[in-house]
């Protein structure tokens, strides 16, 4: 059975974002795949985290990947921060890892903004903590977003290029794995920018945790423009929002983005949009309220992270030991 890994900062609510580019597809893959789900609280504080919120943010998302569907008996659930091979292998990674390609890598270009000598040396290396993740389990495929396939990509190479250094097999090629129907989901505010938890205006997104009125008023609100629908998606060309709302709808309706465009054909905006709120309500909101409930009771959460952790533990052991040997260090 082919391994799967991917993961989430624990920075805030998750959007519809995450949820149709990312978490959908991994409740889906979970029935065939064997399946770790992480909360990477370490890759987190690349950026300054409030110690009074950053615990529940934790436990909130792992009440998220409940309530979207993620299923502690089929896939693995952890915490990063409670896996230490995680931070010893992003170190060994790191020391193998050139700073030209980390140079290259546009979430740093993005996050570390204009004036980089002010960026930590941890938002740096990031990408190295983020292969240690995925290469610690041998994984094969990684089902992101389309703004994580530079860093799927750049672990890759890092693992080719220590599995050659010391002519071995330590560390499983992984490739990304995108679902092209949400791959980028954007702003509400702005269709050229991403959907994104740390945008400042709370109407750019939907969050998981929107109620059915919060959802209809950021839709209504959401950045359009006065022309019909067309009767096929390639002659949204140059309506970057629009298309943007197509392609959420084709996501939540299963279906293609021709026949969305078929269906509406000739509709106007205000047509389209009471459509897309009511679908939307009818997906996101029994998600919000399962959070909810599962906020209530954290040890039920407490518990299935410990367990999550032990497992990954074990399995991380394994490759953080053969790394070690392979590196030569003393393993007594
Ligand atoms: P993040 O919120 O940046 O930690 O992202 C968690 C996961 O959600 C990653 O796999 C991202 O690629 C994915 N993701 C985040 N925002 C979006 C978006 N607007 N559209 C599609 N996927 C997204
Ligand atoms: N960098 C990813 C993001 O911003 C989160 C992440 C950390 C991740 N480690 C990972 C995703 C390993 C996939 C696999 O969304």
């Amino acid at each position: 059975m082919k391994r799967i890994f991917s993961g989430v900062q624990p920075t805030g609510t998750l959007t519809l974002g995450n949820y149709l580019g990312a978490l959908r597809h991994w409740v889906h893959l979970q029935e065939d795949h064997d399946c770790l789900y992480c909360i990477v609280d370490m890759h987190a504080i690349t950026v300054f985290q409030d110690p009074a919120l950053f615990k529940d943010q934790t436990f909130e998302i792992a009440a998220t990947y409940l309530a979207c569907g993620l299923d502690p008996q089929k896939s693995i659930l952890f915490v990063q921060s409670h896996v230490p091979a995680h931070a010893q292998l992003g170190w060994m990674l790191g020391c193998k890892t050139p700073m030209g390609w980390l140079n290259r890598m546009t979430q740093f270009k993005d996050k570390a903004g204009k004036d980089k000598e002010k960026a930590s040396l941890g938002l740096y290396g990031y990408p190295c903590l983020q292969a240690a993740d995925i290469l610690l389990y041998q994984t094969h495929l990684v089902p992101v977003g389309e703004d994580q396939k530079q860093h799927i990509e750049l672990t890759r190479d890092i693992a080719q290029s220590v599995n050659s250094a010391y002519d071995v097999d330590l560390f499983t090629l992984p490739d990304p794995l995108i679902n092209t129907h949400a791959a980028r989901i954007m702003s509400l505010r702005d269709g050229t920018k991403k959907m994104s938890k740390s945008d400042p205006s709370d109407f750019s997104r939907i969050h998981l945790s929107d109620d059915a009125d919060l959802i209809a008023q950021k839709i209504r609100k959401a950045r359009t423009d006065a022309d019909p629908l067309p009767g096929s998606f390639d002659q949204l060309e140059g309506r970057a929002e629009a298309k943007n709302l197509v392609t959420i709808y084709a996501a939540l309706a299963n279906m293609t983005l021709d026949e969305v465009c078929q269906e509406f054909e000739g509709a106007l905006f205000s047509a389209f949009k009471p459509r897309l709120s009511d679908l939307l309500v009818a997906t996101i909101t029994p998600i919000g309220e399962k959070i909810a409930l599962l906020m209530n009771d954290k040890r039920e959460l407490e518990l299935i992270l410990l367990d999550g952790a032990q497992r990954a533990n074990e399995l991380a052991t394994t490759t953080l030991k053969a790394a070690e040997e392979t590196f030569g260090f003393w393993t007594p």
